[in-house]
């Protein structure tokens, strides 16, 4: 993004051409030669102008789901957007700062401002700090668009002195050139830095996959999701540590939190009434056996994440399903039993066996009209296959 023309974009006249530029009703090309002939500027100016006022509304469309009401308010480049912490994520890790009275935070690599804009939003003194020009801008930007106080400036974060702060943040970027890694080596600013900061209080926000092998002794590793979709592993450190893993789910309801110190263990057992799947956020926690104890309940097989009960329960933590009945494992046989009960539509849930539902679906052709789920798994090693309904 051209930086002078989006710096224009936040004067009177450039927030006239992104409102105009918002209300256009006529296709992109025609909106574009319209709003060039109205812009102010040479003619190499508006272009730029219009160029950046155009991909404002876009990104601002897009934006909507991660950011909510925010997105209409705020600016964006491709990237930077794309890599914005979600505002419910954010808003989560900056309650977390709060209630552990951090009262200044400096975030290093702020993007453009998606945790910036919480930390500041939850009332904590937040300066935030990006290599790339554009991304302060336009995080120093949204934090004014929204009305939220904080200083953003330009500089490298291996190089910026933190102590003055209570607490540190790092959100490092996850891609090279060649695109996403999952390889820490590769994370910028990188993880020798992260290592650093580990040693005093602070919170990086970590990819889902991260090795628990990487987590240091003594650092909380937090995983969360948000809509059934695990979207970071966070790590504290220092005082913001509290526990060694814990899992945090959000969703319509709230939000709920589990921790290690929730986990008394649990055995495999026999498949009971009811099936539990739990939040990948659980699984990758390494809580699973937290959620079958919470359900008074066990697992299916001990190296598999269902957990199976006779009780049914609500939990956040985990999706219930009613067992309906065992059913053949073996395909044939398998077909037969659907077949026998009119079911047409069938969804096919897996774990630990070597099947791809689309095919199977595909190969079972049914065409009752009833709608089935099943749940193709391993139960103290041998294959099964469960009819369940969701409750
Ligand atoms: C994943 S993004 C941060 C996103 C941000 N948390 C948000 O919610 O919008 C990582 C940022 O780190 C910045 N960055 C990478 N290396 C840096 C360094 N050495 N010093 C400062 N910033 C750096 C990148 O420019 C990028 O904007």
């Amino acid at each position: 993004m051209d930086l002078d023309a989006f710096r224009w974009l936040l004067t009177d006249d450039g927030q006239q051409l992104l409102a105009r530029a918002a209300e256009a009703t006529d296709d992109e090309l025609r909106a574009q030669d319209r709003l060039r002939r109205e812009a102010p500027g040479s003619t190499e100016e508006r272009a730029s102008r219009v160029a950046v006022a155009l991909a404002q509304v876009t990104l601002r469309r897009k934006a909507v789901p991660k950011l909510g009401d925010d997105a209409a308010r705020m600016y964006f480049t491709p990237d930077g957007l794309e890599q914005a912490t979600r505002s419910t994520v954010a808003a989560h890790r900056a309650a977390r700062l709060s209630a552990a009275s951090a009262g200044s935070v400096i975030d290093l690599g702020c993007g453009i401002g998606g945790d910036l804009v919480a930390f500041a939003r939850a009332g904590i003194t937040t300066a935030g700090i990006d290599l790339d020009p554009v991304r302060v801008e336009v995080a120093r930007a949204n934090l004014a668009a929204l009305g939220l106080p904080g200083a953003v400036s330009v500089a490298d974060a291996t190089t910026v002195d933190v102590t003055p702060f209570d607490a540190a943040f790092v959100d490092p970027a996850r891609r090279t050139g060649g695109g996403r890694t999952f390889s820490v080596d590769d994370w910028t600013p990188p993880w020798t830095l992260v290592e650093e900061l580990l040693g005093r209080d602070t919170c990086v926000k970590a990819a889902p996959g991260i090795p628990h092998a990487r987590i240091p002794e003594d650092v909380e590793a937090e995983w969360v999701s948000d809509a059934g979709e695990v979207k970071e592993a966070a790590l504290w450190s220092g005082r913001l540590a509290t526990t060694r893993r814990r899992a945090t789910v959000i969703g319509h309801g709230g939000l709920a939190t589990i921790t290690d110190e929730d986990d008394p263990g649990a055995g495999d057992r026999d498949v009971g009434d009811f099936l539990y799947e739990p939040d990948g956020a659980v699984i990758r926690a390494g809580l699973v056996t937290a959620v079958a104890a919470g359900v008074n309940g066990g697992l299916v097989d001990e190296h598999l994440a269902y957990v199976t009960s006779d009780e049914a329960f609500r939990t956040p933590f985990a999706r219930g399903f009613r067992v309906v009945e065992t059913l053949p494992y073996r395909e044939k046989a398998l077909r037969a039993a659907l077949r026998e009960r009119n079911i047409g539509s069938l969804t096919i849930k897996k774990r630990g066996v070597d099947v791809v539902p689309d095919e199977l679906r595909k190969r079972l052709s049914l065409s009752g009209d009833v709608t089935g789920t099943i749940v193709l798994t391993r139960a103290r090693g041998h294959g099964i296959t469960l009819l369940v309904e969701p409750f």
